[in-house]
This record gives structure tokens, sequence and C-alpha cells, in this order.
């Protein structure tokens, strides 16, 4: 008999049509929206395989409660939504879906980026709002970024992307903060290691890449902000819970830092009285890092892949808990 599988949320079709091909028998939940919990739960029983998406909850009740899967592939980079080590526990291996959303990632970042130095979401506001009048020699200006020094929290792919766009386009000088040195990008892009207060210290641009983790969460708090330059520009595409959003606020209300850009915010969505929303020197976008027809197309191939070829292989191609293979 073949093995079911639900798919959380309709996404491109390429991934029902490959597992389909590979004998696979395919479930889309159809509605417009994330499933609750017990919608979760009630269909996740009836399959052998579930292929996630990060909206959907899988902590460790969901894991007791559905044990017999064998296997779960996000739809997505990031699974701050999985309690991993529940998985792990219960054998069941993660997958995730790196590398295909890596350049539309930079791209949204590098965009929120030039966009916050020359506050265009700002004046674009003004002109909605009947207020374009005449030229202005002095009024919100912004700056420029060349030979400006980028800092990277995060140099994994899609922070390596974005510094080699950033040195290509304003010949900025690259630095970096990582749990470990990554020699590899450090070759490839031209960064330089530097420890975290240096970071916060000598950006100009500091760019956060990095995974929502326990080490990771609030960790761009008040403190943190404190260390910055007045001048400087705080950049967040990885997930919300990487900065305090209350600090950062209070931090751009006191002149603390310059600007923020934001793809990702806390909590999602955010409400639209936010005070970031009005600020003339910060961009919000509401998590669009990977909605490119790519990127997307790209994301299903892969979780559908990843399905594939454990049952072909016995290994994932891109599996987040590889130590449940060994067991
Ligand atoms: C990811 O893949 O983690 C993106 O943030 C989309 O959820």
């Amino acid at each position: 008999m073949s093995k079911k599988i639900l798919i959380t949320r309709i996404i491109p079709p390429v991934a029902e049509e490959l597992l389909q091909q590979a004998g696979f028998t395919v479930t889309v939940w159809p509605g417009d929206r994330a499933m609750t919990k017990d919608e979760l739960i009630e269909h996740a029983r009836k399959v052998d395989i579930l292929l996630s998406l990060g909206s959907n909850k899988l902590d460790r009740a969901f894991f007791e409660t559905c044990n017999h899967l064998e296997i779960v592939s996000q739809f997505a980079v990031g699974f701050d939504n999985i309690d991993v080590a529940a998985a792990t526990d219960f054998k069941i291996p993660v997958c995730n879906t790196p590398d295909v959303l890596s350049e539309a990632t930079a791209d949204v970042a590098f965009g929120l980026m030039i966009n916050v130095s020359r506050k265009m979401f700002y004046h674009h506001k003004l002109i909605l709002k009947g207020e374009w009048k005449q030229f202005e020699p002095l009024k919100n200006l912004g700056f420029e970024l060349t030979g400006k020094t980028l800092g990277i929290f995060g140099l994994g792919r899609i922070g390596s992307i974005m510094a080699q766009r950033c040195k290509g386009a304003y010949g900025m000088k690259v630095i970096y903060h990582n749990r470990n040195r990554n020699i590899e990008a450090e070759k490839e892009t031209g960064a330089q290691y530097v420890d975290f207060d240096t970071l916060l210290h000598d950006s100009d641009i500091l760019s956060v890449h990095s995974a929502l983790t326990p080490e990771t969460k609030g960790l761009f708090n008040k403190q943190a902000f404190a260390k910055m330059k007045n001048t400087a520009v705080f950049i967040n595409t990885s997930r919300g819970g990487v900065h305090n959003e209350a600090d950062l606020i209070e931090a751009l209300q006191n002149n603390i830092i310059w600007g923020a850009g934001l793809d990702v915010t806390n909590p999602e969505p955010m409400q639209a009285d936010n005070p970031l929303l009005n600020m003339p020197s910060v961009a919000v976008l509401p998590h669009i890092g990977s909605a490119t027809i790519e990127a997307r197309t790209g994301m299903a191939r892969l979780a559908a892949e990843n399905i594939i070829s454990f049952y072909k292989t016995g290994k994932p191609i891109t599996i987040v808990n590889a130590e449940v293979l060994k067991s």
C-alpha cells in the first residue's frame, strides 16, 4: 500500500506532482489559512508523512500525539516552529529547504537597506497623503552606502549573498559574527570575523541572517542597540524573535540608532498601529523573503525530493536531525 502524505497548505504543484509520480498518496489541505492545532492533529493522524509549513506549530505535544509519523518535510529553511528535539526523541527525521531561497531572501535584505538609507517607503507615503509639495533642500535626507561597513550576523548562505551584493554594488567592507568562524564564506566574500561587540560598534548596516534559537532569541535588545552607532541601520530578514521589538522602537525613537528594515517582526503579523510603520527611516515588509516564483517552486520541489530520497535511499537531501538516521 502506498504511503500517505498530508501537505498542510496549497503550495506550488510541483511537490504534489513529484510525490504522486513517485507513488505516494497525497492529500493537500485546501484551506486559505494555516490549519488550526486540532485540524492539524486530526489530519496528521491519518497519514504517514507530513509536508509542513512554518505556520504549523509542531511542538512536543504534537509529536507525542503523532509519533507514528515517519518523516516531517518542511516547506521553509527555518524550522523554529518545530520541536526538533521532540521529533528526534520519536526518531522522526525533520527536513527543511535551504539554498533554494537564499538569493530571494538576500534581495529583500539588500532592498530594505537601500530603502531605509534613502527613506523611500516614507517618501512614497508622503505622496499617497498628497504631501509632495516642492523641492526640499534639507528635509528627509538619507545617506549613501558607498564605502560603508556592512556587519553580518550569521554568515551562512543568505548572509554570504548579501555580503557579495553589498561589496559588488557599493564596495562595502564586510565584517561578520557567527557562533563559529565560517572560513569558506570568508574566502568567498572577503568578510572579516569579529566578536559580537565589535560587530555592534563598527557596523553602519547590521544585517541579521541567523536562525532563531534559544541563543539568538531577543539578542538584539536595548543593550545591543546601545552599542551601535547612532547613524547605523538594523536589518532583519531572518526571524522577528531575534530582536526585541519594544527595545528597537525605543532605540529608534531616542536616536540610539538611525533606522531599521524588517521583513520579519515580533509578533507576525504586525499590527497596523505599530509606531515603526510611521517612522521615516524604517521600512517594514510582511515576511516576503522567499516570495518569488523561483524560490517557492524550489522549496516545493526540495520538500518533495527530501521525502522521495528518504524512502529511496534512507537519507533525505537536507535533514535537520541527521542523528535519527544512525539510530
Ligand atoms: C523560511 O523558509 O524560513 C522563510 O522564512 C519562509 O518561511
